[in-house]
């Protein structure tokens, strides 16, 4: 995998900026930010990720950002399968429903996320009374009932769902997850064909991290080809988007988005936030988001517990602008950009890969005030067309 020395990269994007009279450059951007759905206007949505006291608006001052900036939401936990439907049979929807409902209101795209994923799945799902792992059979009825019940409630309202989470491996193989196991490969596309047939009008997308790994994004390719050539609908490739500052390179995410637009996807970028951190380093390598692979606290790999250097602030936002820069370039085949969170307070990499960092991933401070690269991508929007 390409990799590049971030410090150099990022500052010379930042001088870029400068010397070609960007307003953004490194200056501290004053007055209230640009909007950033209506800088992003026509190009493609520009999400973010709803955990529960946003959903139910708890935070006056995150609600304004969110409100302000984004046309699209999807649902941090809310929507997983364990939350969901804790016990065979018993939906729990109020959070599900108050998060649809706040999206209505606020006339935005809504997605749901996720039907079918290893993780947060309850452990009922693949057992028998015993604790035995279930047949084949009642895991594609689970299945089907699961995948039925909660896309239809929303039919019609949520416009599109990640059907299938984090299935492929770095090297292109299956994850031996339960799904696989019980019942085979062909978890994906009857999962598939369960959400077409409980909402016709729904786009579905397959969703995963690091889909820039050349092997993980062939298999995801091969996949999304199978899928077609077998009558099924699939509207997009996710690309979660869980990146530090050393990697990916934003070569190698353009060639990944390359690929999915070729294979004849739209490609929506999910869970898009940028660790200012250390990697420590992990099984996985570096911008996974596996959430099993967690490491040991060390203060070393804990530099910012009070705020962002400078330097390291500088090159964060120059480096986020940067992939801003290659997804309005590539905004034919991009058509949703979704943060993974609305303040750096409330993301989740303050305790992943490590627990109890201070990190600053996101495009809103802890303070509720945009980044410098929010009014860089203003201006980038207007240069790019
Ligand atoms: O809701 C319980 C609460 O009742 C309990 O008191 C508390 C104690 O720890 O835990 C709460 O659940 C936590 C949940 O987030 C809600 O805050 C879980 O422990 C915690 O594991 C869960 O983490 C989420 C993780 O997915 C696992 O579902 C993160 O917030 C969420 O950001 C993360 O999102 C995933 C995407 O869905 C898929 N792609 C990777 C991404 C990051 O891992």
């Amino acid at each position: 995998m390409k990799r590049f020395n971030v410090s150099l990269a990022a500052l010379a994007a930042t001088a870029a900026f400068a010397t070609a009279g960007c307003a953004g450059g490194t200056a501290a951007a004053e007055g209230e930010a640009p909007a950033l759905k209506e800088s992003l206007a026509g190009r493609f949505y520009i999400g973010t990720a709803l955990n529960t006291d946003y959903i139910y608006e708890r935070d006056a001052q995150a609600d304004a950002v969110v409100v302000r900036h984004f046309d699209a939401i999807v649902p941090e936990n809310v929507m997983k399968s364990g939350p969901m439907q804790p016990r065979e049979g018993e939906f729990f929807w109020n959070d599900a429903d108050r998060f649809v409902e706040y999206g209505e209101k606020n006339d935005m795209w809504i997605t749901g996320h996720c039907l079918v994923w290893h993780s947060q799945a309850p452990s009922w799902f693949f057992t028998d009374a015993e604790g035995n792992d279930v047949s084949r059979e009642v895991l594609v009825e689970r299945m089907r009932t699961h995948i039925h019940t909660v896309v239809g409630r929303y039919k019609g309202r949520i416009k599109g769902w990640d059907v299938v989470n984090e299935a492929i491996m770095e090297d292109g193989s299956y994850r031996q997850s339960k799904f696989v196991k019980i019942i085979g490969e062909d978890f994906i596309p009857l999962a598939f064909q369960f959400a077409h047939e409980a909402d016709p009008d729904a786009e579905l997308y397959y969703n995963d991290y690091n889909e820039w790994y050349v092997g993980k994004r062939d298999a995801i390719v091969k996949l999304v080809g199978e899928l077609k050539a077998a009558g099924l609908r699939i509207d997009g490739v996710g690309m979660q988007g869980h990146i530090g500052m050393d990697s990916p390179s934003i070569e190698e995410y353009g060639a990944a988005i390359d690929a999915y637009g070729k294979a004849g996807v739209k490609v929506m970028i999910t869970e898009l936030d940028m660790s200012a951190l250390p990697t420590p380093t992990r099984r996985g390598g570096a911008g996974g988001a596996n959430i099993a692979d967690t490491v040991g606290y060390r203060e070393a790999m804990n530099p910012f517990t009070r705020a962002i250097s400078d330097e390291v602030n500088t090159q964060w936002n120059a480096r986020m602008g940067e992939f801003f820069k290659l997804f309005l370039e590539r905004d034919d085949v991009v058509s949703r950009v979704t943060l993974w969170g609305v303040t750096d307070a409330t993301s989740w990499k303050n305790d992943y890969p490590m627990q109890g960092r201070t990190d600053y991933p996101l495009l809103f401070g802890r303070d509720y005030q945009a980044k410098q690269v929010v009014w860089d991508i203003a201006e980038m929007a207007k240069d790019i067309k």
